[in-house]
């Protein structure tokens, strides 16, 4: 029996020296297994005198709940050192600043669009806005531009298969000129208000986009002149571009809904870019046909329009050589206008 001491101290001595759950039952094994340590003393007790087998066995027995017991400490013990480890490892520092969203910035076509508005505001113009979907008569007919009268082929369009419910032919409007006639026939003149908003052309180049932005630009009264045009629109470039040195030219033009028509430019470039004209926008003394149009007597109202390129304004702005790069979505090129 003194075996029995031995094999006792050597398993609780191996037992604590485990890290490691399964080396735990492996050791188990070695000592209560099938063939282990004391299953061996136990399987020789039938060879013991009668008279010795029975304290021999309850020797045996309390040596085997001591390991028992000591097992069942070391597996409880090495439960929490994994879960300690564990918890170390994926320790979270909850005062850590969160990750953030990511602030959005505006595109910088609204960015120039939201600038127009204010300054046209500030003269006392109203900001309208209008459908893309538009009727072939706001687009074309009430602008003085019949069906077939070559001029409808300026502005090639996109056609729309569904009739409003007039049964009228609609289009994806080509400017936002039929926003005159739609403001017109809902308000009493005097008329003063801007409406900006998506156009779209059979047209794609450096400088032409299928969908683009205008800014339309309505003046009606009693007595607004081709001179108030001038007066109003070169103070808008001067406020946009936040500076008197602009070169400006009107040249004349020809619209159907105008009459006198001009084209609006602006000289931009530096050095051997110098001296070379970007048209912004389209303007003229709206026809007295397409003051009729909207209703009103053309012996009484006159006035003037525009119809300007909001990307155009904004290539000028910021330098911009090339339009498509407004549309490509890469966030290199939009991070810059901040
Ligand atoms: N609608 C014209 C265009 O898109 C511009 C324009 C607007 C011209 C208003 C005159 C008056 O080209």
């Amino acid at each position: 029996m003194d075996n029995l001491e031995k094999i006792v101290s050597d398993a609780l001595e191996q037992f604590s020296g485990i890290n490691d759950a399964a080396a735990l039952e492996q050791a188990k094994a070695h000592y209560l297994g099938k063939s282990g340590a004391l299953t061996d003393l136990l399987k020789g007790l039938g060879k013991l005198p009668a008279e010795q087998r029975r304290e021999a066995g309850s020797h045996i027995n309390a040596a085997k709940d001591r390991l028992e017991a000591a097992l069942a400490r070391r597996r409880e013990a090495l439960a929490q050192l994994q879960l300690d480890a564990r918890l170390a490892e994926e320790a979270l520092d909850v005062t850590l600043p969160g990750r953030g969203a990511g602030r959005g910035r505006l595109h910088p076509l609204t960015r120039t669009q939201d600038r127009i508005e204010a300054i046209f505001r500030s003269i006392g113009f109203d900001v309208a806005d209008g459908p893309e979907i538009e009727t072939d008569w706001n687009n074309f007919t009430a602008l003085n531009n019949p069906e077939n009268h070559p001029a409808r082929s300026m502005q090639d369009t996109f056609y729309v298969e569904n009739k409003d419910a007039a049964g009228r032919p609609l289009l994806l409007r080509t400017h936002t000129s039929p926003m005159q006639v739609r403001y017109a026939r809902m308000h009493a003149p005097p008329l003063k208000v801007i409406a900006p908003g998506r156009t779209y052309r059979v047209d794609s180049d450096a400088t032409h986009s299928p969908m683009f932005h205008q800014v339309e630009g309505l003046w009606i009264d009693e007595d607004v002149s081709f001179a108030d045009l001038k007066g109003v629109y070169t103070d808008f470039l001067r406020r946009f571009f936040e500076t008197d040195e602009l070169e400006v030219r009107f040249r004349p033009s020809f619209f159907p809904f105008t009459e006198p028509s001009a084209e609006i430019d602006m000289a931009f470039g530096a050095g051997p870019n110098k001296g070379q004209w970007l048209e912004i926008s389209g303007a003229g003394q709206v026809h007295p046909s397409v003051i009729r149009n909207f209703g009103l007597d053309p012996e009484r109202y006159i006035g003037f329009a525009f119809g300007s390129g909001i990307e155009r304004l904004a290539m000028l702005r910021y330098g911009i050589h090339d339009l498509r790069l407004f549309y490509d979505g890469d966030l290199r090129f939009l991070q810059q206008f901040a």
